[in-house]
């Protein structure tokens, strides 16, 4: 399979064939998904929440998503990756968010960065993309802005908000951004963007009419088996039950002496065993 380049995303939304997401955090899972056929892994901040177990993904930091992006662009071959600027690390000087996307893609190798919100950051998307940063956006649920927002609730239900978001996406791609994720927002809202933009806008929680989709790894293969099934997700494996059961197994294989079996050990030979016993 060929790398993943920019040419090909704009060429998938022309062509109208969809972009595959999904988010990875170290080197096997991103293998998984390169491997898979995956277009797009973003190492997302979510890795706060599925990662590290926080609260919000406000916690991160850029040395943290540096550290698993490394891990995620040492497996991938074909995906296009892409990480999260982390809270705060794009709200300073331009100088500050050069700064801090070139440690991600010198350090971590990503292909491009993602960050969150519309036309407040289109000289941010301006100054990245002219150093040769390719930028995602990132519009509706925005979860850096958790405090702001209220909670994790659907957006863009309001005609006013709805203009915004479309101006929004608008100064995004005018800047220079290669995408747009849309996150928690209606199905109508999303589509109505996707036909007003030129690049792809990829959605979670955004109904078909987006150009791609993309999931949460541990989402999307239900790693936590008790976490409740979120109603924008697909569950393609049972990861975490096939894990949880698995472990049942060995402490029970432990404590009655069925593991090791015969298979699993080394024999001495006949020179060793006289030393051993004689
Ligand atoms: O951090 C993340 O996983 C994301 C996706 C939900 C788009 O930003
Ligand atoms: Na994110």
């Amino acid at each position: 399979r060929k790398p993943v380049t920019t040419v090909k995303l704009q060429k998938m939304k022309a062509s109208n064939e969809p972009i595959a997401m999904v988010t990875a955090y170290d080197f096997l899972s991103a293998r998984l998904a390169d491997e898979a056929g995956v277009d797009m892994i973003l190492v997302g901040d979510s890795l706060g929440n599925v990662i590290q177990g926080q609260e919000s993904t406000l916690p991160v930091t850029l040395d943290e998503i540096i550290y698993h992006t490394k891990m995620v662009t040492r497996a991938v071959k074909s995906a296009f990756v892409i990480a999260d600027m982390p809270f705060m690390t794009y709200h300073g000087s331009l100088d500050h968010t050069l700064h801090n996307a070139g440690r991600i893609m010198r350090e971590g190798l990503a292909k491009g960065i993602k960050l969150e919100g519309g036309e407040e950051l289109a000289p941010a998307v301006k100054a990245l993309t002219l150093a040769g940063v390719p930028v995602i956006g990132h519009l509706g649920l925005t979860p850096q802005s958790v405090h702001v927002i209220g909670g994790y609730r659907v957006q863009g239900k309001n005609s006013e908000q709805a203009r915004k978001m479309l101006k929004d996406a608008k100064a995004l791609q005018e800047a220079g951004a290669i995408a747009v994720v849309l996150e928690l927002i209606t199905e109508e809202l999303a589509e109505w963007i996707t036909n007003q933009l030129s690049i792809p806008t990829i959605g979670i929680g955004a109904g078909a009419s987006c150009d791609g989709q993309v999931l949460v790894f541990h989402d999307m293969l239900a790693y936590d088996p008790d976490d409740r099934r979120k109603k924008f997700v697909k569950v393609y494996a049972e990861v975490g039950r096939a894990i949880r059961d698995g472990f049942g197994d060995y402490v029970n294989d432990v404590k009655s002496r069925k593991f090791p079996s015969e298979s699993h050990g080394f024999k001495g030979d006949n020179e060793v065993l006289q030393y051993l016993y004689g």
